[in-house]
């Protein structure tokens, strides 16, 4: 999703990372930043905020090795011009002294923005923190997902952070709004006139969106055992994904009319409904660190959605998605409608439907799979037509150097607005409510067999686009 720039939009005077000393700046932020830097598109200090006690040395140090831990390679005056950006100030988050520490590291911006990529029972503290020390004006709020564990919670979190900043200062970081693909679904649906007409339930049967890690939970035991699928990816990444398939066509390109399209179609969906939710959990996930030995967290979840609209009413939205399945894959996947009998000859009901498959990851690309003449075959038989977006455009920006990038700018688009994630939320209460049991599966598997039933009504699940 591209937006259009409203004219008020101001770009950030200096960017505040509050937990730059943790595992996401290691893995991404640092990484993000000096991709940013490389292309000539970051323009302010980056001050660093944390309890530990680092020099500035230090700090471009652990820049340094996390650039080159994540295998990107380093130029150094790009990585010169990068460091001398850096600052730091250590601190407390529960003491004031610390939020006057910022205010002098960044005395005169207008603009600051402000990532905490802190855990979320924080976030109030230290929004408190920056609005008492009087830092907030003019200023932009980027927090990273869970935005609560339920409905109830969200909201909670919310109002207490609309105590100190405005609803249009938070930024929302879920980074599938920051993939390529996803943007693609979108452009592809709406930019095609041959795609457009058929994108509904006149010609769709059901439309599968799959979420597949060949990887487990590893070092990850603690945050995740208490979160689950559901929570961890299904509300949030793949409600995104069901959003950029699904929604009405934007009547224009600015944020406010964006998001209200994406919330009126989160409004269309019906809650699910846990008759048509299966989960699952890998064996050998009970052995991990920081796992309950009696765990019933979800590694794997497999749900219905309906949407109750015009264009999708009667067409289901089957979405899966696990942890230590057979690859790392995500995709949706349209399913037509089989054509009525061929009075010419071959059976209708022997033909595979057409599919058209958007491919988010591990690289971008579209799937068409037709039904032709083969030369190696006596009857009609499915081809596909393939097309990976990087041979034709080469690679994009990473998801996080579009999100920091975006909220460097203030291009609010890619950001989640409470509503809708009140909304996604409404979508998943009744499965948070009556979790069905979790059925073992073997890893390397395609999760539980109990799945199947889920989608037993549309011709089972479709493997994914993977050869
Ligand atoms: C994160 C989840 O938000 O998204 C992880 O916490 C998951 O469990 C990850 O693996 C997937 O992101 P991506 O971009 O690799 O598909």
């Amino acid at each position: 999703m591209a937006s259009t720039p409203s004219p008020e939009q101001k770009h950030a005077d200096v960017l505040v990372v509050f937990g730059i000393t943790g595992d996401l700046a290691r893995v991404m932020t640092f990484r993000s930043l000096y991709r940013l830097e490389r292309r000539g598109l970051l323009a302010c200090p980056v001050v660093g905020v944390a309890v530990d006690d680092w020099t500035v040395d230090q700090l471009v140090e652990r820049a340094r090795s996390s650039i080159v831990g994540s295998g990107e390679p380093l130029d150094e005056p790009v990585f010169a011009r990068f460091a001398s950006r850096l600052s730091y100030v250590k601190g407390d988050f529960t003491s004031p002294d610390t939020y006057a520490a910022v205010g002098k590291a960044i005395v005169g911006a207008t603009t600051p923005v402000f990532y905490l990529e802190i855990p979320p029972f924080l976030f109030g503290r230290v929004v408190q923190g920056l609005a008492e020390a009087g830092l907030t004006d003019g200023a932009r709020i980027v927090v990273e997902k869970p935005f609560g564990h339920d409905r109830a919670s969200a909201r909670a979190l919310a109002d207490e952070l609309h105590t100190y900043i405005d609803e249009s200062q938070l930024f929302r970081i879920d980074h599938y709004l920051g993939k390529m693909g996803l943007g693609e679904i979108l452009q592809l649906r709406f930019a095609n006139a041959i795609l457009e007409p058929i994108w509904s339930r006149q010609y769709v049967d059901c439309v599968q969106v799959t979420m597949a890690e060949d990887f487990g939970v590893e070092d990850r035991g603690h945050f995740y055992d208490p979160v689950g699928a559901l929570r961890d990816v299904v509300v949030n990444h793949l409600m995104q994904v069901v959003a950029a398939t699904a929604a009405e066509p934007p009547s224009r390109g600015d944020p406010l009319t964006l998001k209200e399209t994406q919330v009126a179609l989160f409004r269309a969906i019906e809650p699910a409904d846990p008759a048509h939710f299966v989960r699952g959990q890998y064996e050998g996930y009970r052995d991990i660190a920081g796992v309950a030995p009696d765990s019933q967290t979800e590694t794997f979840a497999a749900l219905r959605l309906d949407i109750e609209n015009w264009r999708w009413a009667g067409v289901p939205f089957y979405v899966r998605t696990g942890k230590r399945l057979p690859v790392t894959q995500t995709e949706v996947r349209l399913v037509f409608r089989r054509p009525p009998r061929l009075g010419f000859g071959g059976a209708a009901s022997d033909l595979e439907p057409n599919m058209l498959v958007v491919r988010l990851d591990p690289s971008t690309g579209i799937r068409i799979q037709v039904d032709a003449h083969r030369a190696d075959q006596a009857r009609v038989a499915p081809i596909t037509l393939n097309m990976e977006f990087t041979d034709e455009g080469g690679e994009g920006p990473t998801p996080y150097e579009v999100l920091l990038r975006a909220a460097i700018d203030g291009d609010t688009v890619r950001f989640t607005r409470q509503d809708a994630v009140e909304e996604t939320w409404r979508v998943m209460q009744p499965l948070l409510d009556a979790p069905p049991p979790v059925h073992p599966y073997a890893p390397g598997s395609w999760g539980p067999a109990e799945a199947d039933v889920v989608t037993a009504g549309s011709g089972g699940w479709r493997t994914p686009w993977t050869a």
